[in-house]
């Protein structure tokens, strides 16, 4: 079987690495000349633990090309898996889906199925195999298959390899039996259901999980205010095996890829039905508000930060990743920059994507947590990355002019926080305040 995989982005390039690793044969196709280019030199364009080596130890079985139109010609599966950006008005952008589906369309010499990978609204995949079909220049019979990821960047092989879910949306046997054949090998539970209902698993799957964060760190904040501890709430919650303990961290709000962009595609997807889906539209809210939660803490030390010595742990929307797309960093440090703190700021793999972003002048990155902290006046935690977590808090103290805390992830136990003499704020928890 040939396959082919549009796309060499997270749901792109993942996809066809474990499918080669699997057995198949896999050409990767994109546009862009740098990421071929470091792919056919054994890198990966994107930060993702295992990938590079599963890519070595699977070369013969992959191949990486600009060339679409020959990849495309004699392909029995074409997965698209390029970017579905959010536009402006919260909708998706589907300018890439429909780019690669013309070019199939132009190309394709035999009868062959289109697997929509990318997260696409309700209804797309159905457009876009009138827009093949439309576009075909063959004779050949093409059918589109809808077949959601639901990787999470930092455990993407892991999540592809060993999948709870394969949901496929298909509307012919035959089109079912090759995505068996496909996914043979992986062993794992397949949804066979039409390509609506498979479209709506993965937007109704992601925005259940950031719902459910918004959920939590509501209640994390009324705990704050009547004094209880999230970290046991959480526990005794999540021994209803109903509701189940995870994804219920709570902290300053989801970032990435996923949970902004599909909560708000899925709300527009509801407006311009002319309905109103009021739980989403609250935990994008509550999400927003979220991101602000430590500078807001700021200001009951600070009126203003001005002169003040920052420090800032962690930029990433989550560790394990150098993706910085809706992180709670990129909401706060423009505020720290425009109340000309001086900032210093320290994220294991996400400084060169965040120097992208912001002038050098501004922030003075460092190399750990210890030089992070000197002098500061105050300390924000945005990432929970394990060489912040596991942090010699004994340091803050020691290192710090202020030590004040402002956790947003609450990687501290609360125990031995109390022990210190410092300023500790988290999510949920009580204020430790030793410097009374
Ligand atoms: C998510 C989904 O998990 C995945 O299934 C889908 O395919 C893509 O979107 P990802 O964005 O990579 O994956 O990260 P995830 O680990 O889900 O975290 C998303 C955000 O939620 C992060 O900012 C994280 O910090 C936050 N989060 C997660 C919490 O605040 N609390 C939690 O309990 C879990």
């Amino acid at each position: 079987m040939k396959i082919v995989v549009a796309g060499t982005g997270y749901v792109g390039l993942v996809t066809a690495v474990c499918l080669s690793e699997i057995g198949h044969n896999v050409t990767c196709v994109d546009v862009n000349e740098e990421k071929i280019n470091m792919l056919n030199e054994g890198k990966s364009p994107i930060f993702e633990p295992g990938l590079e080596e599963l890519m070595t130890k699977n070369k013969e079985r992959l191949t990486y090309t600009l060339d679409y139109k020959k990849a495309y010609r004699d392909a029995d599966v074409i997965f698209i898996g390029v970017g579905t950006p959010e536009k402006k008005d919260g909708s998706a952008n589907l300018t890439y889906v429909y780019q690669v589906a013309k070019e199939i369309a132009n190309n394709v010499e035999k009868d062959t199925i289109v697997v929509v990978k990318s997260t696409v609204p309700i209804g797309t995949n159905k457009k876009i195999e009138k827009h093949l079909k439309e576009n075909l220049k063959n004779n050949v019979k093409i059918e589109v298959v809808s077949n959601p990821e639901f990787l999470s960047q930092g455990t993407a092989v892991r999540d592809t390899l060993h999948a709870q879910r394969i949901v496929i949306g298909v509307t012919s046997k035959r089109a079912e039996t090759v995505m068996r054949q496909v996914y043979d090998g992986f062993n794992q539970e397949y949804l066979i259901t039409d390509r609506e209902s498979a479209e709506m698993v993965k937007y109704a799957s992601n925005d259940f999980l950031a719902l459910k964060i918004s959920y939590i760190n509501e209640i994390a904040n009324l705990c704050e205010i009547v004094g209880a501890n999230i970290q046991d709430v959480t526990k005794g919650m999540g021994m209803d095996k109903r509701i189940g303990n995870k994804f219920l961290n709570a902290g300053i709000g989801y970032g990435g890829s996923c949970f902004p962009k599909d909560t708000k595609a899925l709300s527009w997807l509801a407006n311009y039905n002319d309905y109103e889906i009021k739980t989403i539209k609250a935990a994008i809210e509550v999400n927003e508000n979220q991101k602000l939660k430590l500078i807001k803490k700021s200001r009951k030390y600070y009126e203003s930060l001005e002169g003040l010595n920052v420090a800032v742990l962690g930029l990433t929307f989550k560790p394990n990743t150098d993706d910085l797309r809706e992180a709670p960093s990129l909401d706060n440090i423009p505020i720290l920059i425009e109340e000309r703190a001086k900032i210093k700021a320290y994220d294991p793999i996400g400084e060169n994507n965040f120097k992208k972003t912001y002038p050098k002048e501004a922030i003075t990155y460092c190399k750990n947590v210890k030089e992070t902290i000197k002098d500061a006046d105050i300390c924000f935690i945005f990432t929970e990355w394990d060489d912040i977590k596991n942090f010699d808090i004994t340091l803050y103290k020691k290192l710090m002019r202020t030590p004040i805390i402002l956790d947003g992830r609450n990687c501290y136990d609360l125990n031995e926080i109390k022990k210190e003499k410092v300023i500790y704020e988290s999510i949920g928890r009580k204020t430790i305040n030793n410097l009374k």
